[in-house]
């Protein structure tokens, strides 16, 4: 193996990502006086946030009634109820106090005619527990997430964070007790490895969604976080649940915003109806995702889509004006012209169901500590290690997210996590003494990685996994599709052995990287099939043809999945937490989900 330099970085904390989750730890630690380094592998104003549309869910009531307990509800029930209720609590009441630092920081939300933040309805989003439709998202026009990334950047470099910009995290560091220690990573501008030293490492890394073919997430969200952890031996949560997010544009991916049918646009199919009438009379293009996805997608294979192959439908925003579009929607009209070739003021967009959101990822506790089982004690904090964001599994989404939860997830428990090391982390404290062998295994895999010289391109092998995941966990699932799929991405996973790194230059445009991104979406593609294929129930994005109903006996619990190097899974499950923080709020019992 080659000798390779390390140079070597002392931080109080160590934060691994520089998207809304990220940014938002990175100088929430700054300005509580922790020395933070923020190593990301994009600048950070390129984080996937950026593509985020339409908003960010808080109560503020700035549209008509509102109260953070309906939002409560709203994300249990859209969860499926298999999101942990007292961190649904503290997300949906610290919603508001977050989102009006948000605004105090700048900012620059749409605003109502007397100044308030403009709010807009969003699919799931209801009053009076499930009576009312709710204004709740609060959104800067379509440009939300962009918005809130350009400001946390700002906020960051105003509190002094140190910045290590293209820089790929490689492996975690622990030291011989458990405790997460650090990270080793990579300059991709000069080549050269660095070890991040930490009290704390917080994982913001996002989530996996280019283990499938077509997705709206950015060719960067490769998983890198939850990758790491696998490799530690550690489990992932909940990795079954992926949402597919109904409006995609048809042939591109790119995300045409749920705010287009919260503005009042519609789906319609083939012979022109509003088919969401039918699947959701009282929600109709406004219930939860997988509900629409769903819809969607039991309309193409009916003989409804639209276009020559009848394999999409078409999402009308016509009829808003030019106005409205302009004022509220002007980054999809942009989107529409581009990649669908449609001015949406004349046409409808053709749309698809398109992988958008990982529920699942590293279990968390609601201060974005990780939690592993170890044996009676379901939720041990494993010490020094923190996630958040779509990296983490909290759980406030459970099977099903509510579009406009993301970001406020993302800025909640990024919030939360520099509390947390507040309150754990002595700035300045010594770091422990480590024996220069703490780094071998992570150096041994990278250099394996580095020369690998078998027969099979990294993009061959990605391709496979891709086209996998998009046939064999799709909107719906049999246990057939499943078993083969099981068994699919499991060859994918045994060709990595075989791969060819035709570029090692250890640069960020190199096949290297490509390469490292791939390892940490093959174990979380397997995590996900293989997680899928255990649970024969259909719970919010996991819907089994052959197990069309939800099975609360037997099956409202956490998956808890390993995955070793050969590719093996292993299953173990934790409760649902069934119980809230105060008593401001009353557990809400799982029942029929009707939109
Ligand atoms: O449709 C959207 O604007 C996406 C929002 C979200 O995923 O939260």
């Amino acid at each position: 193996m080659e000798a390779y330099k390390i140079q070597q970085h002392k931080y109080d904390v160590i934060v691994v990502g520089a998207g809304g989750a990220g940014l938002r730890a990175t100088f929430g630690l700054a300005e509580k006086g922790l020395k933070a380094a923020c190593i990301t592998k994009v600048f950070p104003t390129r984080s996937h946030t950026v593509a985020a549309q339409g908003g960010i869910a808080a109560a503020l009531g700035n549209m008509g009634e509102d109260d953070w307990r309906f939002h409560f509800y709203d994300t249990i029930k859209g969860s499926d109820w298999l999101g942990d209720q007292d961190a649904i609590e503290y997300m949906c009441r610290e919603a508001i106090p977050s989102i009006l630092e948000l605004e105090h920081y700048g900012v620059p939300f749409s605003r109502t005619d007397d100044g308030r933040i403009y709010q807009r309805p969003f699919g799931g989003m209801t009053t009076h527990y499930g009576k009312g439709t709710a204004q709740r998202t609060c959104a800067a026009a379509d440009r939300t997430g962009h918005a809130i990334l350009h400001t946390l950047y700002q906020q960051a470099l105003a509190h002094d964070a140190t910045f290590f910009v293209e820089y790929f995290a490689i492996d975690l560091i622990f030291d011989d007790e458990g405790v997460c220690r650090g990270v080793l990573a990579l300059d991709m501008n000069e080549g050269t490895l660095h070890f991040f030293r930490g009290q704390a490492v917080v994982l913001a890394t996002g989530g996996y969604g280019r283990a499938y073919f077509s997705a709206t997430s950015a060719h960067t969200c490769t998983g890198d976080g939850g990758g790491m952890v696998l490799r530690a031996g550690l489990a992932l949560q909940d990795m079954e649940f992926v949402q597919f997010h109904p409006t995609g544009i048809y042939g591109a991916g790119c995300l045409i915003t749920e705010g287009v049918r919260g503005e009042g646009g519609y789906l319609t199919n083939s012979k022109g109806e509003r088919f969401m009438e039918r699947y959701a009379p009282s929600a109709k293009d406004l219930a939860s995702r997988d509900v629409v996805s769903r819809a969607i997608t039991v309309e193409i294979r009916e003989g409804r889509g639209v276009g020559e192959h009848k394999d999409h439908v078409h999402l009308n925003l016509m009829h808003l004006g030019a106005e409205v579009i302009h004022e509220r929607l002007p980054g999809i009209a942009e989107s529409a012209r581009i990649f669908a070739g449609v001015d949406v003021a004349k046409e409808p967009i053709p749309v698809l169901p398109t992988v958008h959101y990982n529920m699942g990822g590293i279990p968390t506790n609601y201060h974005g500590e990780v939690v592993q089982k170890k044996g009676d004690n379901v939720d041990a904090v494993v010490p020094g290690l923190f996630a958040i964001g779509e990296a983490a599994c909290v759980s406030v989404h459970g099977a099903n997210r509510l579009g406009s939860n993301s970001l406020l997830d993302l800025v909640v428990f990024g919030r939360a996590v520099s509390h947390r090391c507040a309150e754990l982390v002595k700035p300045g404290a010594a770091h422990k003494d480590l024996p220069a062998s703490v780094l071998d295994k992570a150096l041994a895999r990278f250099d394996g990685l580095r020369n690998a010289n078998g027969s099979t391109p990294t993009a061959q092998i990605r391709m496979d996994m891709q086209r996998t995941m998009q046939k064999d966990a799709a909107v719906f699932r049999t246990g057939e599709t499943l078993k083969e799929g099981k068994q699919k991405i499991s060859a994918v996973y045994d060709s990595f052995k075989d791969v060819k790194v035709s570029d090692r230059s250890m640069v960020w445009n190199s096949d290297l990287i490509e390469t490292l991104e791939l390892s940490n979406l093959l174990a979380q593609a397997v995590a996900t099939m293989h997680s899928a294929e255990q649970r024969p129930e259909s719970r919010g994005a996991h819907a089994r043809e052959d197990f069309p109903e939800r099975d609360d006996h037997d099956w409202m619990k956490h998956t808890l999945v390993k995955v070793d190097d050969n590719g093996n899974s292993s299953f173990d499950f934790r409760p649902v937490h069934m119980y809230t923080l105060t008593d401001e709020v009353e557990v809400v019992p799982p029942k029929k989900r009707v939109y």
